[in-house]
This record gives C-alpha cells, sequence and structure tokens, in this order.
C-alpha cells in the first residue's frame, strides 16, 4: 500500500497521561470545527505556512501502567475535557488501547506497571531501545506514513547520573548503550530510538533526552531534530514574561518567591524528592538568567501537591521590587490554570514544528522552539518575548 503523505503519526511516551489524553481529545474536538485556542501556530500571524493539518495527527504510544477511558473520565470531571467529547470519543479510545506498546518503566516501578512493561526491563538499554524502534515501524507500517514525531510526556523521573562519557557530543550513544547503567533515563532510551528511526523526538518533561551531549550530537549527525526540555506553560511562563518589563525598567527585584500548587498525577509524582529535583532547578534558573540587574536576589521555588486541586495548577508570586531612591514596592499574582488544557495545545505546535524541520533538513536540537521550554536546548535566553522573536525569524528567515 502507499503511504498516505498527509497522515501524521504523533507517537506519545505517556500516553494515557492527563495530557496525552488532552491531545487525543483536543485533536478530535480539533476535528469537529472547535477553535484551536492557545495554539501558537494556528494563529493569523503564522496561519499561512506550510503546517501539517493537525486533524491528520494519529495518536500512538507507550504506557507502563492506567486506561484511557478512566483519565478521560478524570478530565471531564474536573471540568478540563467536554463530557460530551469524552462521550463521543469512546471507540476512539478503545481503538488506542488496542494499539499501545509496553513503555520501558523505571526499575524502581517494577511492582506498579503493568505485566508487559515489567517484562520489559528484563532487556538490556540496547535491546530496549531496539523494542521501542520497532514499536515506531509499526505504527508507521500501520498508518501507512513517512512522517511521525515522538513526544515524551511520561511522568517526572527520578533524577540519576550519567557516565561522563555520556558528556562527548561526538561519541556515540549507541556504543554507550552497551555499557550503560541498567536505570538509565528513560528519556533517553526513547529519544534514542527516534532518532535512530529518523523521527523527530519532543521532549516535553524535566528529563535530560536531547540535553545530554551525545544524544544532541547523534541528532546533528543523523539529521533528526529534537525539541526540549520541560514545557513552559504556567508559572514560568508568566515570570519569563514579567520579568523582562523589571528589566527594562530596571527596577530591581529584591525577591521573587514562587508557591506552586499541583494536584494530579503529575503533582504526586513531584512529591518524591528525586523527581522534583529537576523540575525546581529548571523553575529556579530562569530568573538570574533575565535579571541580570538583580544579582542579590532571593528566589524560591516550592511545588506542593494538594490532591483537591485535581488538573487546576495554582501559583502564588510575591515579587518584592525596589524603584528610585530605594522606595520598596511589591506585586502578587495567582494564576490557577488547567495543566492539561495548557499543555496539550503546546504539544500539537511542538509537532509541527519538528515536522517543519525535519522538513527544512534542520536536524538536531531546534533552538527556535525555546519559547516553549523552561530549559530549552542550548539556548541561554529565557525572555519570553525574544524567545518569540527568534521563533518568528525562524519561521520568516527573510523578515
Ligand atoms: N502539564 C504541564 O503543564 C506540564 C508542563 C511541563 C512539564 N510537564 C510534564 O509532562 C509530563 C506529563 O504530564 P501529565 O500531567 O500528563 O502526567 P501524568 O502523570 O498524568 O501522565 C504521565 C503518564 O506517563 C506514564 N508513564 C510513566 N512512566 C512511563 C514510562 N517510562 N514509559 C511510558 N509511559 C510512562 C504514566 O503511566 C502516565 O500515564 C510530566 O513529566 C510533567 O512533569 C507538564
Amino acid at each position: 500500500m502507499n503511504p498516505d503523505p498527509n497522515q501524521t503519526g504523533l507517537f506519545l511516551v505517556g500516553v494515557r497521561g492527563a495530557i496525552g489524553t488532552t491531545v487525543l481529545h483536543g485533536i478530535e474536538g480539533l476535528r469537529s470545527g472547535m477553535p484551536p485556542i492557545g495554539m501558537v501556530t494556528a494563529g493569523p500571524e503564522f496561519a499561512d505556512l506550510d503546517w501539517a493539518d493537525y486533524e491528520r495527527f494519529s495518536v500512538r504510544g507507550w504506557d507502563v501502567a492506567g486506561d484511557a477511558h478512566r483519565a478521560a473520565d478524570d478530565l471531564a470531571r474536573t471540568g478540563v475535557l467536554p463530557p460530551d467529547l469524552v462521550e463521543l470519543s469512546g471507540g476512539l479510545r478503545d481503538r488506542l488501547e488496542m494499539s499501545i506498546a509496553p513503555g520501558v518503566p523505571e526499575p524502581e516501578d517494577r511492582q506498579l506497571v503493568d505485566r508487559r512493561s515489567a517484562d520489559r526491563l528484563d532487556l538490556s538499554p540496547v535491546e530496549m531501545v531496539e523494542a521501542l524502534r520497532g514499536d515506531i515501524r509499526e505504527w508507521m507500517s500501520e498508518l501507512r506514513t513517512r512522517k511521525a514525531v515522538v513526544v515524551y510526556l511520561a511522568s517526572a523521573e527520578r533524577s540519576r547520573d550519567l557516565p561522563e562519557a555520556w558528556m562527548d557530543p561526538e561519541a556515540d550513544p549507541i556504543k554507550l548503550l552497551m555499557t550503560a547503567p541498567m536505570d538509565i533515563s528513560r528519556s533517553i532510551l526513547y529519544a534514542l530510538a527516534a532518532i535512530e528511526e529518523e523521527v523527530p523526538f519532543v521532549n516535553f518533561t524535566p528529563a535530560p533526552g536531547a540535553t545530554v551531549p551525545a544524544v544532541a550530537g547523534h541528532a546533528r549527525r543523523k539529521n533528526v531534530s529534537v525539541l526540549g526540555n520541560d514545557g513552559k506553560t504556567g508559572e514560568t511562563l508568566l515570570k519569563t514574561s514579567l520579568a523582562p518589563m523589571f528589566r527594562d525598567r530596571r527596577l530591581h527585584v529584591m525577591s521573587w518567591e514562587g508557591f506552586n500548587m499541583l494536584g494530579n498525577k503529575d503533582g504526586a509524582a513531584l512529591e518524591d524528592p528525586d523527581r522534583k529535583a529537576t523540575k525546581v532547578a529548571n523553575k529556579d534558573a530562569v530568573l538570574p538568567a533575565i535579571l541580570k540587574e538583580s544579582p542579590n536576589m532571593h528566589v524560591g521555588v516550592r511545588i506542593d501537591f494538594v490532591p483537591s486541586l485535581h488538573d487546576w495548577k495554582t501559583a502564588m508570586d510575591y515579587i518584592h521590587f525596589q524603584g528610585f531612591l530605594g522606595a520598596k514596592m511589591s506585586l502578587q499574582f495567582t494564576w490557577q490554570g488547567s495543566d492539561s488544557a495548557l499543555a496539550a495545545p503546546l504539544v500539537l505546535d511542538l509537532t509541527r514544528l519538528a515536522l517543519m524541520a525535519q522538513s527544512r533538513g534542520e536536524g538536531g536540537p531546534l533552538h527556535a522552539a525555546a519559547a516553549f521550554f523552561k530549559q530549552p536546548l542550548e539556548v541561554e535566553e529565557h525572555d519570553f518575548h525574544r524567545q518569540m522573536e527568534l521563533l518568528r525569524k525562524w519561521l520568516r528567515p527573510a523578515t
């Protein structure tokens, strides 16, 4: 059978999670005529560009536990997904369930995951990547497509040390896998499987993925685009939009304290200090990078799990700053957003950007995608407005 040039495979790691479920139903909602609110690439500024058609994105993916129907019901009950859309999409979820491949879990989770995923823990890291590559090939042939993107949406991982050899951008990560620790970050395994299959890889989580120099170097050599890390959807989006105002008006920020309350499974996972560390470090890094004239600024970031909030992440920030002659002032804000409704349209944007980079032959880390991430790959700029300029310049190189 001939490939269908309009079909795109959207292969999600953690497909039964809150974001994965919102993406699946979001595409269905868009197909039925709902407006693409929150999608940057669908706005009037960029609408004329040659984007992949999101209505032709077909979701497949990996997971280690859960149930797609329950995930959708939870999101409907908590006011994120429209209940009628969830009801109408039952058949879609049945088909998704039948196609889901077992994931490669972290070793500590062996007792918590389904049997097929636990079995993958008996493979060596080289075999794990081979198994994931096999899944990608199978989905691409089933969908009759040559275009696909892997998006990493798995639960926040525990932080782990990596042997020094991985820090060399010239090193061959496939060879390094032969002696890699069995608990190597799963984000690296999924990234390598995608790169080996010449499929772009987007890392929406704080896990290392293509921040590892050997992985980024490999993507460059294989000419596969990689995008990441850690989606910028809530408090950090606000911080990196507001901080430039203090910088440009030369107001001296003395303290910026942020208190985040998360109630979903992501929040529960981040209760584990090992998983929380990278997330907090990513959130911590953005303000000093923008507010260089406020060198003694006190930055505090706290993340607490508050189950009753469900998907409605709440951030309370207190900014204490000084003006002319040292006058002290403050700004406080409270942001309450649906974590998944904020993230899902960005997953669709990033899929389109990854495909565009790939079609332009631009492999390696895509710097132009910096505005979408807390820890943009190889980009020091955290100012959201400047990051958007980077994106505009890349999208219209002549202007
Ligand atoms: N929502 C946001 O605004 C936002 C912003 C930045 C980063 N993130 C990150 O995105 C990720 C997804 O968020 P979510 O709210 O959908 O989380 P979630 O907990 O609802 O979903 C995660 C899914 O990943 C699955 N999973 C866990 N380990 C896996 C593995 N090794 N292989 C395959 N599947 C695995 C889980 O079973 C679950 O279904 C999290 O890491 C989160 O920190 C989210």
